[in-house]
């Protein structure tokens, strides 16, 4: 895909593999929009980009929350018009055994809350992000392509209960 002018959305692009990757999109010619929670990470990561000579503006939204994801979207399609990308990167972890014993007896069980929230962010934050993204491609009426992230160990690792699988799970 030719990337020059093409409005590229990054979640979680404030910091880490995200910021990367909307470096080396933005340095091969498209805008990027980079979401993210904190709006003050965002501002110094689209001033960095923007002294590489990237096109960047910044977007906050929690990925977890709909009505967050679809005001986020609606204000790309505004400021930058439609996506024809998105990178589905944000994610969580919050490593945990499912119950952890010692010598037969129980010595913790993982949160439901701790579940729920990896949940949230790593499997319906790519749902909703996903949606937006496709629902502004089709309309916009132009090819695009949508990345979920997941990990190595999707395969299951010892101590993540939770988000490796999950992640694997919703890129199918
Ligand atoms: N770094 C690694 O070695 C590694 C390995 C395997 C998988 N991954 C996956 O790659 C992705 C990026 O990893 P990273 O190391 O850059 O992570 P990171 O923690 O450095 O960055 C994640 C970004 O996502 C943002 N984020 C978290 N929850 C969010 C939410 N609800 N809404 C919007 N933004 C949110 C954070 O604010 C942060 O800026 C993650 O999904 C991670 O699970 C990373």
């Amino acid at each position: 895909m030719v990337l020059n002018d093409k409005v590229i959305a990054v979640t979680g692009g404030a910091r880490g593999l995200g910021y990367a990757m909307a470096l080396r999109l933005g340095k091969q010619g498209a805008r990027m929009a980079l979401l993210d929670m904190s709006a003050e990470a965002l501002d110094q990561a689209v001033s960095q980009l923007s002294a590489e000579g990237v096109d960047a503006q910044a977007f906050v939204v929690n990925v977890a929350e709909e009505a967050s994801v679809t005001q986020a979207f609606a204000d790309i399609a505004q400021r930058m018009g439609p996506v024809s990308g998105c990178v589905n990167n944000a994610g969580i972890t919050q490593d945990a055994l499912l119950v952890k014993a010692k010598e037969g007896q129980v010595e913790k069980r993982m949160s439901l809350e701790a579940w729920q929230n990896v949940i949230n962010v790593n499997l319906t934050g790519v749902f909703l992000c996903g949606r937006e993204a496709a629902t502004q491609m089709i309309e916009a009426g132009h090819e695009g392509v949508i990345v979920n992230i997941s990990s190595i160990s999707r395969a299951g690792n010892r101590g993540k209960v939770t988000t490796q699988p999950l992640k694997r799970a919703c890129m199918r």
